[in-house]
């Protein structure tokens, strides 16, 4: 339990926090990776890359605390850090590491006069605390996945049963466990985490379910990123019949089922796991659906004839498909740019909708600006991010 007088130095050290921290973060990160090479596999070589990875530690810090108590303070980014840490295989050995990288950093960013040993000490106290409430959550959602049917615990070997090239840049992969067991079905828009061997290295990358799974195997589908290890890696030696490892699917961003219009608009290689949520839609409820998909050009747009092939056999599904590079708009769009005009030609005239946006970041920050300007509710925009979350709101 942490003491009033810990809480009270935490709490005063936010503002040096908020100064600072991404800074703090940054030189914890590069000391932990550098030194442990063991745990690199984990994180996302383009986010440590970036320095996401550090602003997402910073922001989950900073938030705790402000809001010192309980992690329910914590919100959505909760729920969003056990899904992603499960999906990772975060375990409870994990955190005294991470915690002695964290102080140690402390000490030696800050300096001895700021970084008091009462200071450290409360620090380290209040890291326990928030340590001990994400392992328990965590325990209880690992407990929970390999209570599901079909459900497991760690890694499990899926073979590659299919591999269909879905345009230009994105491949899926349909991989069925080679226990030959059921699998659980992912809610629409959940992502599981795959594992491969690289070069002697295992490297984890999540990946979003772009189908509804049948209960025997998955579907993921990866665009090649230049330069990317481990899409590379997928792209170029994953042949039907190898094996790779995955964990079961994660991820609070999942669609609701509900009665306003369903609006799903995706950025580039974002549309999958809204591909997910536009045949889950086309199979439940009776709300209307407008799928909106902004792509480079239509060489490299997935899911085009699927799409054309939902919205023949439900009438509800009205779709838009938008492209930088259209002959038709003189000049093309500015890539990357979402106009207020375009969006709105593919919304209902009705704002009370439920939306859900996946993209790169500056992407995803116009959509949802546009959105609100165009009158529909903030709240009703849920977003997933390929990278740490926070990055987002930086952008
Ligand atoms: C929840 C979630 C869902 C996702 N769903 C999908 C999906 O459905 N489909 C999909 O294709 N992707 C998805 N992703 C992204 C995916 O996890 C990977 O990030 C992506 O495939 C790139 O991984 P990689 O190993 O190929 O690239 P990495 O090797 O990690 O590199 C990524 C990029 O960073 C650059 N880079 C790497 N290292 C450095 C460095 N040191 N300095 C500068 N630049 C560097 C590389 O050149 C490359 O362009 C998802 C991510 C998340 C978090
Ligand atoms: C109190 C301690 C911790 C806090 C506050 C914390 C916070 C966070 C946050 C905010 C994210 C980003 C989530 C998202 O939006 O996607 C994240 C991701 C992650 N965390 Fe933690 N974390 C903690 C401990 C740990 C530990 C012990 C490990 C194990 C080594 C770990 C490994 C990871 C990994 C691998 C990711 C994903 C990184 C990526 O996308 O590159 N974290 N964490």
């Amino acid at each position: 339990m942490l003491s009033t007088e810990h809480k009270q130095i935490v709490t005063s050290t936010v503002p040096l926090l908020e100064a600072g921290g991404e800074a703090l973060t940054s030189y914890f990160y590069d000391l932990l990776l550098k030194e442990r090479a063991d745990l690199r596999g984990m994180f996302n070589s383009a986010h440590q890359a970036s320095g996401a990875q550090a602003r997402a530690l910073a922001g989950g810090v900073l938030m705790y605390a402000k809001h010192i108590d309980q992690l329910d303070a914590l919100g959505e980014l909760a729920g969003r850090v056990v899904n992603k840490h499960v999906s990772l295989q975060v375990q409870p050995e994990h955190y005294p590491i991470i915690g002695e990288y964290l102080l140690r950093s402390i000490r030696e960013v800050l300096g001895s006069e700021v970084a008091t040993p009462v200071v450290l000490e409360a620090w380290g106290a209040a890291y326990g605390q928030l340590a001990d409430m994400l392992i328990a959550a965590e325990q209880d959602m690992y407990g929970s996945q390999a209570a599901t049917v079909g459900g497991w615990r760690g890694f499990r070997t899926f073979r590659v049963a299919e591999r269909v090239v879905e345009s230009a840049e994105i491949v899926s992969f349909y991989l069925e466990p080679t226990d030959g067991g059921p699998v659980m079905v992912n809610a629409p828009g959940q992502y599981i985490a795959i594992q491969v061997v690289v070069d002697g290295a295992p490297l984890r990358r999540n990946y979003s379910l772009s189908a509804i799974s049948d209960g025997k195997r998955y579907r993921i589908s990866v665009k090649r990123d230049p330069g990317g290890v481990v899409s590379g890696f997928l792209h170029e030696h994953a042949k039907v019949g190898d094996t790779v490892e995955l964990t079961a699917p994660a991820g609070v961003f999942q669609l609701v089922e509900g009665t306003r219009p369903l609006v799903l608009i995706g950025g580039g290689v974002g549309q999958t796991p809204l591909m997910a949520m536009l045949e889950a839609a086309t199979h439940h409820g009776a709300r209307d659906i407008y799928y909106v998909h902004f792509a480079r050009n239509p060489a490299v747009q997935a899911f085009r004839a699927r799409v054309e092939e939902l919205a023949a056999a439900c009438p509800r599904v009205k779709f838009a498909l938008f492209y930088d590079e259209d002959p038709s708009v003189p000049g093309g769009l500015a890539p990357g740019r979402v106009s207020r005009e375009l969006l709105a030609s593919a919304l209902p005239a009705e704002r009370d909708v439920d939306v859900y946006i996946v993209g790169p970041a500056p992407f995803m920050t116009s959509v949802i600006k546009l959105l609100v300007e165009l009158g529909v509710p903030a709240d009703r925009c849920n977003t997933e991010f390929f990278g740490p979350h926070q990055e987002m709101a930086l952008n």
